[in-house]
């Protein structure tokens, strides 16, 4: 990857999630929601809205670090 390509530069995040519709949303019942739940925010999961882990490759791509946002049950 470039090192020194201006991360700030306008780029187009989503390759390929639904590029039919106008905006890409998902709603999801906070009841159904498991224990614990991983949410994409690379835009490159095949299983959108979840991560799968392809944001390990995109990052290796193009020196990036993003990952998933979790959300869990709160631990007591
Ligand atoms: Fe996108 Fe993990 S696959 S954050």
């Amino acid at each position: 990857y470039d090192k020194y390509a201006d991360p700030k530069k306008e780029v187009c995040f989503n390759h390929d999630i639904r590029k039919d519709v106008e905006k890409v949303y998902d709603i999801i019942d906070v009841e159904d929601l498991g224990e614990k739940t991983n949410f994409c925010r690379c835009w490159r999961s095949k299983k959108w809205p979840f991560c799968d882990g392809s944001h390990n490759a995109h990052n290796k791509a193009c020196g990036d670090n993003v990952a998933s946002l979790i959300i869990q049950k709160k631990q007591t």
